[in-house]
């Protein structure tokens, strides 16, 4: 058996352990969580743990008291850092949310953690370790661009009204939508690069579509415009627009914060200078629904070009200098295309002592270093240097 100890049983993190963890090793247990919130937290617990799982009040408790095998944290973001630290005295192996820091002083005080550590970390960067991202950085490796020259990231996320009508609008929580939504990408375009980002140029356009003055708290059940609203839960499900159907928060909220304090963008976008000198660029787009929906790269050199996308399930390789051009189509319809359960796959195998970490922590910061750059540049209207993991 895999005692596991989960610190925040929330949404994302039950979901990943029920569904998939469990999927790959029925004999994983979650048998210790710590979470404020326990009535909500042990609804989410799955049948064959209900009479396991145990509430501690705190990881130090857990840990002397559960005889752990591993420590999962999914709290929402800014308490990864303080609770990742912590956890990294024990040595147990760790799966961690992302972002893993949403600042420059936590993301600093977490290297500095993990250096003395001896903790393995999988970091929750399933975009990464994704099927079709492995075969990208497969054909890459085999010469199918030559050697890489430039990079094109793009993300046009259909559901992107949930930055705006969940907890998410809470731009405290998540300190922009670099920091929530690109580590993911700008962590998988480095691994495909072979090469770390180390300075950043970056726009972003905010107010513009989301956000406003409605009142604080409004909900569409409360407001008089639900009838032609296109945000409302009876229009999106007429409209077939996608996002939540459920009563929900207002995205003309004023509680979605303003540009001068701090808001989700509408879209953002980043140039990138890699380590090995060439350049790229990335784009998140948060207002696109239904089939405007795209997320993927493509990666290009005098030898060749590589393109992927995820909604589409395809990659595209063409060959520069003969006459042949191939799509591959990869299969399923899975959580994160695939991803999770590579990256659960990749937990359980550290926690058993088989397998070396796909996202060690490192990836973790080095993404982090580069969105708060992101944000930094977006701010000042400035290239900025990107901090390096293990940089003085
Ligand atoms: N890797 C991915 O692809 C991915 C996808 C979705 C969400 N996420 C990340 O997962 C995180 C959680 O999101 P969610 O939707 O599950 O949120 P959630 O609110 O459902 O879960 C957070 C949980 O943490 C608990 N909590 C609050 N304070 C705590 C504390 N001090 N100690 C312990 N537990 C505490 C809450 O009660 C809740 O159960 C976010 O940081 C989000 O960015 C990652």
């Amino acid at each position: 058996m895999i005692r596991l100890g989960v610190v925040g049983f929330g949404y994302r993190i039950s979901g990943l352990i029920n569904s998939v963890m469990q999927s790959i090793a029925p004999d994983l247990h979650v048998v210790g969580i710590v979470d404020p919130n326990e009535q909500s937290a042990r609804t989410r617990l799955a049948d064959c743990d209900k009479e396991n799982g145990v509430f501690y009040k705190n990881l130090k408790e857990m840990v002397s008291k559960a005889k752990l095998d591993a420590i999962a944290i999914g709290t929402r973001c800014r308490l990864h850092t303080p609770i990742a630290i912590e956890a990294a005295q024990y040595g147990l192996p760790i799966f961690l949310e992302k972002p893993v820091s949403v600042t420059m002083k936590q993301a600093t005080d977490l290297e500095k953690a993990f250096e003395k550590s001896r903790s393995p970390v999988v970091v929750s960067f399933p975009l990464r370790v994704s099927p079709l991202c492995m075969l990208t950085r497969q054909y890459i490796e085999e010469g199918a661009v030559g050697s890489p020259e430039h990079i094109l990231g793009v993300n046009y996320v259909p559901y992107g009204t949930v930055y705006f009508d969940k907890f998410y609008r809470d731009y405290e929580s998540t300190q922009g939508l670099f920091l929530q939504k690109a580590t993911h990408d700008l962590d998988y375009m480095s691994y495909l690069m072979g090469s770390n980002i180390v300075r950043v140029g970056a726009m972003w356009t905010r107010g513009r579509v989301f956000g406003g003055k409605k009142k604080a708290g409004l909900t569409c059940s409360k407001c008089r415009e639900a009838k032609t609203c296109l945000e409302s839960p009876e229009n999106r499900q007429h409209n077939m627009s996608g996002g939540v159907s459920e009563d929900h928060w207002c995205v003309y909220g004023v509680d979605c914060g303003n540009p001068q304090e701090g808001m989700n963008e509408d879209s953002s976008s980043a140039l990138l200078e890699f380590a090995s000198g060439v350049h790229g660029v990335y784009t998140q787009v948060f207002y696109s629904r239904r089939d405007s929906g795209q997320r993927g790269s493509t990666i290009s050199g005098y030898q060749g070009t590589v393109s992927f996308d995820w909604f589409k399930n395809e990659l595209r390789r063409v060959r520069h200098h003969a006459p042949f051009s191939d799509t591959i189509k990869a299969d399923g319809n899975m959580p994160h295309f695939g991803g999770d359960l590579e990256l659960a796959r990749n937990f359980i195998n550290v926690i058993n002592g088989t397998e070396k970490s796909k996202t060690p922590i490192s990836a973790g910061i080095q993404s982090a270093y580069a969105c708060l750059a992101a944000n930094e540049a977006a701010m000042k209207g400035k290239l900025v240097k990107v901090r390096q993991v293990g940089q003085s």
